[in-house]
């Protein structure tokens, strides 16, 4: 499947790169290196495009506007993804060597820290409705982070419990996106919560694709390194599949509790869950609950944004980055 989707947006969001680059300014060469570092990292800018995108469905002309918020969520969702590879102990992003192994931890802290109170400055110029999303969204990821740690390592997690974790960690921002691109355009109520609840299920989908690519992924493709989610034990919906499985379920299991696994017991445990239906059940539900949130837009009329939505919306499941 190709990306139309996103040449109807490509210019806006080489906008939006340039925002980030304006808003990220020092006078310390040494500052400005690692800002200019991360800003000429390509990320997949699915969140601005969610902004974006939602806007114009929802019939909205304010481009400056959205092109600042949009730019405003890019940057809040870089400075987690610095703050999660500090956490998650990965070495590489976007196909380049993560901040806080570049420059050390203490300098990506800082960074991820300056691209939130940036993004937050950003988002400054928008309606208090708007930022009040973004902090109760701030607060969903939060608590997500915090249930996720709880079932680190820990077997009896359920289907549930992830599915908790996924809609305030990676459904709630791409939900928060989605709300103020509609919010802006002046939409009605019952359209901003339409198009908002399909961006929640969009962002479900999403992070259930990220945890299948974190198995099956090729590490050239998606920029990040793969068995990191097993390694870290992380209860991801694969895993949870896989140790489902009556003939290696068992085997699994005792990988993901290990806090220190050896590299060739990871091996084993990836080739096992790959073994198993646990992919194939991951994408059929992916694509379940994007093919259901596209057919629950009845309010959004047709036009070129809504086909571009909706094709952002299927491109999450078929990815391969
Ligand atoms: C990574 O997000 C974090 C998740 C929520 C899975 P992306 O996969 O959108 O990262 P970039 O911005 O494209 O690098
Ligand atoms: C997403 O989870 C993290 C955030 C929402 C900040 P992951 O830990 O799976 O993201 P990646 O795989 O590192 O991009
Ligand atoms: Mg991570
Ligand atoms: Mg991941």
């Amino acid at each position: 499947m190709g990306k139309q989707w996103y040449s109807s947006i490509s210019d806006d969001l080489a906008e939006v790169d340039r925002i980030i680059r304006d808003t990220l300014r020092s006078d310390r060469k040494d500052l400005q290196d690692i800002c200019d570092y991360v800003t000429s990292s390509g990320g997949k800018k699915v969140r601005p495009a969610m902004c974006i995108l939602a806007h114009h469905a929802c019939g909205g002309t304010r481009n400056d506007d959205v092109l600042k918020i949009a730019a405003a969520f890019e940057m809040i969702h870089d400075a987690t993804l610095i703050h999660d590879d500090i956490n998650d102990k990965s070495e590489i992003r976007r196909g380049r060597t993560t901040v806080h192994e570049k420059y050390t931890v203490t300098k990506a802290v800082i960074l991820g820290d300056l691209m939130f109170a940036m993004g937050f400055k950003l988002m400054g110029s928008a309606d208090t409705k708007i930022i009040d999303t973004v902090a109760r969204t701030s607060t969903a990821m939060a608590e997500s982070e915090f249930i996720q740690k709880e079932f680190e390592h820990t077997p009896i997690v359920t289907e549930d419990d992830y599915l908790k974790i996924i809609r305030g960690k990676t459904a709630m921002p791409i939900f928060a996106c989605a709300r103020a691109g509609a919010y802006i355009a002046g939409a009605d109520e019952d359209t901003i919560n339409e198009i908002s609840w399909f961006a929640l299920d969009v962002g479900l989908a999403f992070q259930i694709v990220d945890d299948v690519l974190d198995i099956i992924g090729d590490h050239r493709v998606t920029g990040k390194e793969v068995g990191m989610d097993i390694a870290e034990g992380k209860p991801t919906l694969p895993i949870i599949y896989a140790m489902e499985d009556p003939v290696s379920g068992s085997k699994i299991k005792r990988v993901f509790k290990k806090r220190n696994a050896s590299a060739a017991d990871l091996e084993k445990a990836l080739e096992l869950i790959r073994g198993t239906d646990a992919v194939e059940r991951c994408l059929a539900k992916a694509k379940e609950i994007v093919e259901n949130a596209v057919s629950h837009l009845p309010t959004i009329k047709e036009s070129e944004y809504k086909d571009s939505l909706i094709g952002l919306a299927r491109y999450i499941v078929c990815r391969d980055r």
